[in-house]
């Protein structure tokens, strides 16, 4: 049972391994965005930053077969999630990190996604900015590369690729967000040096 904050961070950890295989490509990725989360912590109030890193271990559980119904993963996984008991915030979290409305909303299942509330928060930036700055087999990327891996990665006809226009943007304002907070806390963006 989760009891404090770290157990919190624990079980997630070990929730995600369960689904997606601790060997797994999608695990390197996740286990990616757990450390790129953690070091976001100047850009989170500190009692967020539990959350913040249970939710990065979490987000992509969605693609694991067990909790496939959609095939859509934001939405697998947080049913995933609420259906296990997780608290209402994270399951949120995980529906709607990395713009997924946006998706959502062009495969029909924006209704099912807004079940969940769409929570906008420095804790909800950041755990996109980390999700959007780690590449699919866990290595760092730049948030600009990332995007551009992505759009090759699902085509030109993909979803992903029909609401770019708007997801784009959102994402990319997301960046600057986080990028203005770490450095307002003294703190320059991992991998940028300072001019
Ligand atoms: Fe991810």
């Amino acid at each position: 049972m989760v009891t404090t904050r770290s157990d919190l961070v624990a079980a997630a950890r070990e929730l995600a391994g369960e689904l997606l295989g601790f060997d797994s490509e999608r695990w390197r990725h996740t286990a990616g965005v757990a450390e790129r989360a953690a070091e976001l912590a100047p850009a989170v109030p500190a009692d967020d930053l539990e959350l913040l890193v249970a939710g990065a271990w979490l987000h992509d559980i969605g693609y694991a077969s067990t909790l496939r119904v959609t095939g859509f993963h934001p939405l697998d996984g947080a049913d995933g999630l609420r259906d296990r008991g997780w608290e209402p915030r994270l399951c949120a979290l995980v529906a709607h990190h990395s713009g997924a409305r946006f998706v959502a909303e062009d495969r029909g299942l924006g209704e099912e996604l807004h079940r969940y509330a769409e929570e906008r928060s420095a804790l909800a930036d950041a755990l996109t900015y980390a999700d959007q700055t780690v590449g699919p087999d866990g290595r760092r990327m730049a948030f600009e590369d990332r995007i551009v891996d992505m759009l090759r990665r699902h085509g030109p006809n993909s979803p992903n690729a029909r609401v770019h226009p708007r997801r784009g943007p959102y994402l990319a304002a997301i960046a600057g967000r986080v990028r203005t907070r770490l450095a307002v806390d003294g703190a320059p963006p991992t991998g940028e040096v300072p001019s």
